[in-house]
């Protein structure tokens, strides 16, 4: 476990329920989405093969890739299904004062 640093990365008006965001914090890109009232993070590549999960098809806690239709739970990263077989990379998320967050 390395120990990351917080980065603001978006607004959390910006992302609303079902439709994750992309946002790029030095070199990795992170895709945001909204459940429940919460903000989680996950890495914006699938670990299929190359495509952006933001703009994949998110349902609750879950989104599609848009490439294979492959999915994912976007609270722990868990593959959920063929032909996903590599979980996905979180990261840990705070809102302060409606700005979030991501630990990279
Ligand atoms: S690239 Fe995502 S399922 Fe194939």
């Amino acid at each position: 476990m390395t120990d990351g640093n917080w980065q603001q990365v978006a607004k959390a008006d910006d992302i609303k329920p079902d439709e994750p965001i992309k946002v790029t914090c030095g070199t990795e890109e992170i895709a945001l989405y909204h459940v429940d009232g919460e903000i989680y993070a996950t890495h914006n590549i699938c670990t299929h093969a190359y495509a952006s999960l933001a703009d994949g098809f998110q349902e609750g806690a879950e989104v599609e890739c848009p490439l294979h239709e492959g999915r994912f739970n976007v609270k722990n990263g868990r593959a959920l299904c063929a032909p996903i077989t590599e979980d996905l990379k979180t990261y840990e998320v705070k809102v302060d004062n409606g700005a979030v967050f991501v630990k990279v």
